[in-house]
């Protein structure tokens, strides 16, 4: 299979390391003389600065939403409509592809842990089955994938999307509080980069956050006198609250992809 890569930024990239092992014949695509140049060091394969025309295979759309109007009117006609396109752009709809190609669309919203093939891929699609095989072939390698309705993904864009931007800020804030509390700031990332990096260990399938919270912490200790001052604190609030604001923005994207 014909692998179209459109974009080699932080996602773009992150699926060229998740795909380079698999059985795919893989092109790649960025305006960026630097980005080019780095893919070149680091995988041996050439980009080219733009698309050209393509037959059959797939289009992996991973430019910011700003370029996508530009991307469409510049290269629709160059896409055949054997072409399956998939995006992960964070607010392009499928209707909204729709008014540009007459195509199968296979919407996704993956994060970058697709890199090491850990990722979740909730996606969704104006076809039935898998079109080319390519969810069982490729994004199945990619990580665990799971059909979602389509109006659920700006809540799930803000959740899953920029979810590792949520784990890493409140890292970098434990980190900080180390170092204000006297700690180095070598000692204090390598201790958070280590819990880090142990943590996945400790997540079992059966037991919810709560249930794993309530495992660390005991009556009277440290953990609990953190834990209340979180919640005096509102941490839920400021947690929705940051949520709430990312989704939000999801969905004003959508509307301005669709000029509404
Ligand atoms: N980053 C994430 O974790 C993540 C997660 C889920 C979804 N997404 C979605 O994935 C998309 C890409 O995000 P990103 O963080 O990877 O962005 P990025 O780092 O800015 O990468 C985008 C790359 O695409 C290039 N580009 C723009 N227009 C192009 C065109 N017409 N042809 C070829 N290359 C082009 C850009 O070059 P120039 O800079 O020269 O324009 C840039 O190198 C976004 O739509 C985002 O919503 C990202």
């Amino acid at each position: 299979m014909d692998v179209h890569i459109v974009g080699l930024g932080n996602l773009g990239s992150a699926f060229l390391n998740g795909l380079k092992d698999l059985d795919v014949n893989i092109y790649l695509y960025d305006d960026s003389n630097e980005v080019r140049q780095s893919i070149q060091k680091n995988y041996s394969i050439t980009p080219e600065k733009s698309l050209t025309a393509i037959r059959d295979g797939v289009l992996l759309l991973c430019i910011k939403p700003q370029n996508i109007n530009e991307f469409f009117h510049t290269h629709k006609d160059k896409i055949e409509k054997d072409v399956l396109i998939c995006t992960p752009v964070a607010g392009l709809e499928i209707r909204t592809i729709e008014t540009n190609l007459d195509n199968n669309i296979l919407r996704i919203m993956p994060n970058l842990l697709i890199r090491d093939k850990t990722g979740f891929i909730p996606y969704a699609s104006n076809y039935e089955g898998d079109y080319l095989n390519f969810i069982k072939n490729i994004l199945e390698n990619l990580g665990t994938v799971k059909e979602v309705e389509e109006s659920m993904f700006p809540i799930i864009t803000a959740l899953s999307g920029s979810g590792p931007a949520w784990y890493y800020e409140l890292s970098n804030q434990l980190v900080n509080s180390g170092t204000e509390l006297g700690l180095s700031l070598d000692d204090s990332e390598l201790i958070i980069k280590e819990l880090v990096k142990a943590l996945p260990a400790l997540v079992d399938e059966d037991e919810t956050f709560k249930d794993l919270v309530n495992k660390v912490k005991s009556p009277g200790g440290t953990t609990e006198a953190g834990l209340n001052s979180l919640n005096n604190d509102s941490f839920d609030t400021i947690i929705l609250d940051a949520i709430r604001k990312a989704t939000q923005k999801s969905t004003e994207i959508s509307k301005e992809l669709t000029n509404e």
